[in-house]
Parts: structure tokens; sequence; C-alpha cells
């Protein structure tokens, strides 16, 4: 800091740095800003030094766990369409270039929200001439309104004390890859130096897949890590906490391929992570994988359910049950942990999810990749009410569909949308099309579409349907670490 920073940033006499001690951010909002030095202000810093100073900065001014909790969804790159602030005004005056997320994942003084805002009018003066701003009074509101909204909400308060404990160990870890299905795993860390090797397996029910890497620990407990199976490249970005790290992992050049996980430690006391599948169709033999700790062998069933373990070692058990009462809930347990699963003769409906989400063309000679998306059809039972979409419905998890794409209303017909923009496979993966003008469109326009997804599952009384709604749009030509 006093080599890179002192320059233009006054140590006070207390310590204390100007701007640097007033914010608090992620690891992810730290490297932003530390990019936006040497981007923009000449500040020269080799790939180490940036390093250094965003895991100081991270362990010094980070922010809890608790205070990232309903926004890591944009630290995990989880692709969500959704993202907004806690009401209009803050969307539209905030959330409008960049998600809300990056706003509500930083803390700062009085001073330094009204500093942010004075940045953004001055970096980007055109702000004030765009939509949803030109049309009102921006920086009379930006006065009067979304400083003091900012400062009450998100204040500076008191960083977290940075984890210093050693995270080193065999973690058990279950989850699923949206378009590939349930796995469980291991995860296995061991302490090197400031950083962790990182092991990460994956056991799917047809495979298995093998990465490894490094970890650090930023902060209170943001672990993020790289690894790579020798030929993809992913991340994990995780929350660490007693023992049990929680997040998601992606392909570090297609975030949207990924799964989320959760681990926690071989030893711990028991608990179970996940069940899968947590359906049994009545009157038939399903093979269910349960992850977790402290897995013992003996088997309580309740009425109406019989069945055995198959096998239980290293973290997973795997039980051979039938049921044959009504459809509904159903608990089980095993070496005494409950198990929660779900008996069921079909779906009363299904849903997809994404319900909207967003694609984009690339490629085709250009320098910025195809952004797929990936779709699933879920089951759902109507539950005690007998109605369908209420509180009270019981998930079935995710079912094997057709899928389908159609133009979403009629100007998207006009344009043929469907038959520009890109395709959907058998598992749910939209692939868009190439990016650039296309002759064979009107205008020369490009492939971009508006559509209509249609998921089709077969049940043995009919097929049931569901649409989710895909906008293939266009590249995302400034990417930053949190969108
Ligand atoms: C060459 C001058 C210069 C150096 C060196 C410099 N900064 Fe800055 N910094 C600025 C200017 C100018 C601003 C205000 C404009 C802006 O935010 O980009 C700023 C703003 C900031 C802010 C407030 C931005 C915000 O919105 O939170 C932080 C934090 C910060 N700098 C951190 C650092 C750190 C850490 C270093 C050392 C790695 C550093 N700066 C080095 C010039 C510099
Ligand atoms: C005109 C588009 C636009 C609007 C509107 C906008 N932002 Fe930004 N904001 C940006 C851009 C671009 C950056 C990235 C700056 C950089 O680091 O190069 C940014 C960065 C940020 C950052 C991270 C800065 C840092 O260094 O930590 C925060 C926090 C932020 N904006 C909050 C806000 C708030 C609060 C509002 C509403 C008052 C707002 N933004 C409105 C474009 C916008």
């Amino acid at each position: 800091m006093q080599n890179a920073c002192a320059a233009c940033h006054v140590q006070n006499e207390d310590g204390r740095w100007e701007r640097i001690d007033a914010a608090r951010k992620t690891p992810e909002g730290w490297d932003m800003t530390v990019t936006r030095m040497m981007r923009n202000h000449g500040v020269a810093l080799t790939p180490e030094e940036r390093t250094a100073i965003v895991r100081h900065l991270s362990d010094t001014r980070g922010l809890s766990l608790t205070e990232t909790a309903e926004r890591r969804y944009i630290l995990e790159r989880e692709p969500v369409a959704w993202d907004e602030g806690p009401d209009t005004q803050m969307t539209q005056t905030c959330g409008r270039c960049h998600s809300y997320a990056r706003v509500a994942l930083q803390r700062r003084t009085p001073e330094d929200w009204k500093h942010l805002v004075n940045f953004h009018l001055g970096q980007f003066p055109t702000l004030e001439y765009q939509a949803l701003a030109r049309d009102r009074d921006w920086w009379g509101i930006a006065q009067a309104e979304i400083i003091p909204f900012l400062a009450e909400h998100y204040p500076l308060g008191k960083a977290p004390a940075p984890f210093t404990g050693d995270a080193s160990g065999d973690y058990v870890l279950a989850g699923r890859q949206p378009g590939r299905g349930d796995y469980t795993g291991r995860l296995v860390l061991k302490k090197a130096g400031e950083d962790y090797e990182v092991t990460m397996t994956l056991d799917f029910a047809d495979s298995s897949q093998s990465f490894t890497g490094t970890g650090r620990i930023l902060g209170a407990g943001e672990w993020r890590a790289t690894l790579s199976d020798g030929k993809t490249a992913i991340r994990q970005v995780l929350a660490f906490e007693n023992g049990h790290f929680s997040g998601r992992w992606y392909h570090a050049d297609s975030d949207v391929i990924g799964g989320r996980l959760e681990a926690v430690r071989a030893d711990a006391s028991p608990l179970v992570l996940a069940a899968a599948p947590a359906r049994l169709k009545i009157g038939e033999e399903t093979l269910v994988r349960v992850a977790g700790t402290g897995l013992g062998e003996a088997l309580t069933l309740p009425e109406g359910v019989t069945g055995s373990v198959e096998s239980a070692a290293d973290g997973v058990a795997v039980l051979k049950l039938t049921a044959s009462g009504a459809p509904g809930p159903i608990s089980i347990e095993l070496g005494g942990q409950k198990v929660d699963l779900v008996a069921y003769d079909r779906p009363d409906r299904i849903s997809i999810t994404p319900e909207t989400t967003i694609a984009r063309i690339g490629g085709n000679g250009g320098p910025i990749p195809k952004v797929p998306a990936q779709f699933e059809a879920l089951g759902w039972l109507n539950g005690p009410d007998g109605q369908p979409d209420t509180g009270d419905d019981i998930p079935l998890g995710a079912f094997p569909a057709s899928w389908a794409t159609v133009d979403f209303d009629a100007e998207a017909e006009k344009m043929q949308d469907a038959k520009f923009a890109g395709s959907i496979s058998d598992t749910g993966l939209f692939t868009p099309a190439g990016a650039g003008p296309n002759p064979e469109r009107p205008m020369q326009t490009n492939n971009a579409g508006n559509l209509k997804v249609i998921a089709t599952v077969e049940t043995e009384t009919g097929p049931l349907s569901a649409e989710a709604h895909l906008y293939a749009t266009v590249q995302r030509f400034v990417d930053a670490p949190i969108r």
C-alpha cells in the first residue's frame, strides 16, 4: 500500500487511508477497484502485487458472509436474469447499467457513497442522458434520496475478522450440474503456504470427473479456487463457515456451465447433505444415493416403504427403496439421521428453471464466445391443497424432457427468431447462433431473438409441458468480475 497507493491516497495520522478505509467490499469488488486504479490512474502492479493487495484489502476490509448472503449469486456467476434493488427507484437509478448486487455488496461511509455518485457522473457524464435518467432530475434525486438510502442501508460498520485457521482436510460433497445430473464426491484441501492445494472429484451416476488446482480463503470465509481436469479450467466460488463449504463451481470460459455444491468435513458430526434422486416412483425400485457424514447402516423405513442399504462408504450410502403407499412426502432414517424423500405416481405439473434467462450470440470469427443457456424441467406434486403453483407444492426434482424453442410473440414470428437465434439440445442446452450481421434476415440484422422455450415430459397418463422465456441477445462487450 505504501509503495502502490500512498502517492495519491493519504494515510492519516490515525493510520487510516483516505478512500480506502471508507469502504468494505468483496474480493471481486476490491479487484475491480484495484484494476481501475491500474487502468484509469496508471498504477503499475505486477500480477503478484495485484493479488497481494486484493488479498490484503479483502482480509482487512471485507464483508461477513451474512452481509453477502442475499447477493452471492452475482459472485457465483449464477445465470440469473433477475436482479433487483429494494424498490423501483433504487433499481432504476443504480441497477440498470450493472446489477444492483454490485451496489448491495459494498459498505461505505455516507461521505464515500457521495464520492461514488460524484465519481459516476464524472466518469460517465452521459449518464444523465440515458434511459431511466433523462426523464427525471437524476442529480437531484441522487443527492436527496439515493445517497441517504445507501448510507442508511449499507453503512461502513466494522470489517469481520479474517479466517486464520487451517481448512486442510477431507470433505464430502454433493450437488447438481443442471443438464448433466446429481453428483456426490470429495473435496480435499492441503495447506501450501498462504494457499491450498485442492482436489475435487465429482461422481455422477454414470461417470466421474477429477480436478486439481489451487485455492485460497479471503477475508472471513471467501473461498476462491481455480482447478482443471487437464482439459477444462473451472473456478470455485464458495462460502466457508464452520467447516462447511457452500456455493458454485463453473467453467472458467463459459460460466453458465457448472453446478452448486455443499461440502462438509468427512469427520464432522453426522449430517445428511443430499439424497438423489429424492423421489420414489410408487411401485418401482429406486436406487437413492445419500451423501453426508456419519451415515450408519441402520435403516428405519415408514409403513409403505421397503428396502435395504446396498452400500455405505466414504460419505455415500446407496439405498434400494420401493414405495407402495400414497403420493406425498416420506421420511426415512439412516443411522438415526432423517432423509426426506417424496413418493409419486407422476408429476402433477412441470416447470422450467430458469423461468427467464439470457443467451448471447458470439463466435463466428469474433473475439467473444457464444454464451449458452441451460434449462431443466422440474416436476411438482400439487401438495395438500390439490392446487397447482401454490406454496404447498412438493418438488420432485429434474425430469428428462424433450425441448423446443418457438417465436415468443408476433414480432419474433415476423423476424423468424426461432429459426435464426439458435437451437436447443435434448439436455436443455440452448446454443445461440453466430455473431454478426446475417444477410438472410431483414435489414441484415444479427441473430438475436426473443424465444419461448418449451419442455415436454412424457408420463404414463400423457405429456406435461411448461414454458420459459429466453432472450438470445448480443454479446457482453464489457465483462467485469461483478456484473
Ligand atoms: C495515481 C493516483 C492513484 C493511485 C496511485 C491510487 N489511486 Fe486509488 N484513486 C485515485 C483516484 C483519482 C480515485 C477517484 C476516482 C476513482 O474512483 O476511480 C481513486 C479512488 C480510489 C478508491 C475509491 C473508489 C471507490 O469507488 O471505492 C479506492 C478504494 C482506491 N482508490 C484504492 C486504491 C488502492 C488500493 C491503491 C493502491 C493499489 C490506489 N487506489 C492507488 C487515484 C489513485
Ligand atoms: C451509466 C451507467 C451506470 C449507472 C447508472 C450506475 N453505475 Fe455504478 N458503475 C458503472 C460502471 C461502468 C462501473 C465500473 C467502473 C470501473 O471500475 O471501471 C460502476 C461501478 C460501480 C461500483 C463499484 C465501484 C468500485 O470501485 O468499488 C459501485 C459500488 C457502483 N457502481 C454503484 C452504483 C450506484 C450506487 C449507482 C446509483 C447511484 C450506480 N452505480 C449507477 C456504471 C453505472
